[in-house]
């Protein structure tokens, strides 16, 4: 496959879209200011690359929101340890008191932020990969 073309206008903050793109789901989520400014929050020392600079994402994701426009992070959805999907699980529960919400696996726990990064002490290598992607518009958006 080709780059798949999206539309996000109907997006809510707090959502999370998926769509397929290389037979594998690619994530699209709106975060919320709150969520952007829990990330803002999480911890360098409870992440195993906080700077992302092992894993994949283009050079315009490299910043602290993993992301082109800090609202929305796009992300391949799965889990770098065995391919898995990962959840959303955007609220603080009762996992660990480090945790800030984000994505969790179910295979075997591993917990990323919202923003891909993956927690320390879990089985995931790297972060979650960021695809390629570009706006055509504010509500149009291709990826790869
Ligand atoms: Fe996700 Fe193992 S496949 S933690």
């Amino acid at each position: 496959g080709g780059p798949v073309e999206v539309d996000i206008g109907r997006l809510a903050p707090g959502e999370l879209m998926v769509i397929e793109w290389r037979r594998k789901p690619v994530w699209i989520l709106r975060r919320t200011q709150e969520e952007l400014d829990n990330l803002a929050k999480v911890s360098a020392d409870a992440l195993r690359d906080p700077e992302s600079t092992q894993s994949e994402q283009p050079t315009y994701a490299t910043n602290a929101q993993r992301s082109f426009k800090p609202e929305y992070l796009v992300l391949l959805g799965v889990c770098t340890h065995l391919g898995c999907s990962p959840q959303l699980r955007p609220q603080v529960g009762d996992l660990d008191a480090d945790w800030q919400g984000g994505f969790l696996c179910p295979c075997h726990g591993g917990r990323y932020d919202l923003a891909g990064r993956v927690y320390k002490g879990v089985p995931p290598p790297l972060n979650l990969p960021v695809p390629p992607h570009k706006y055509l518009t504010d509500t149009r958006l291709v990826i790869g």
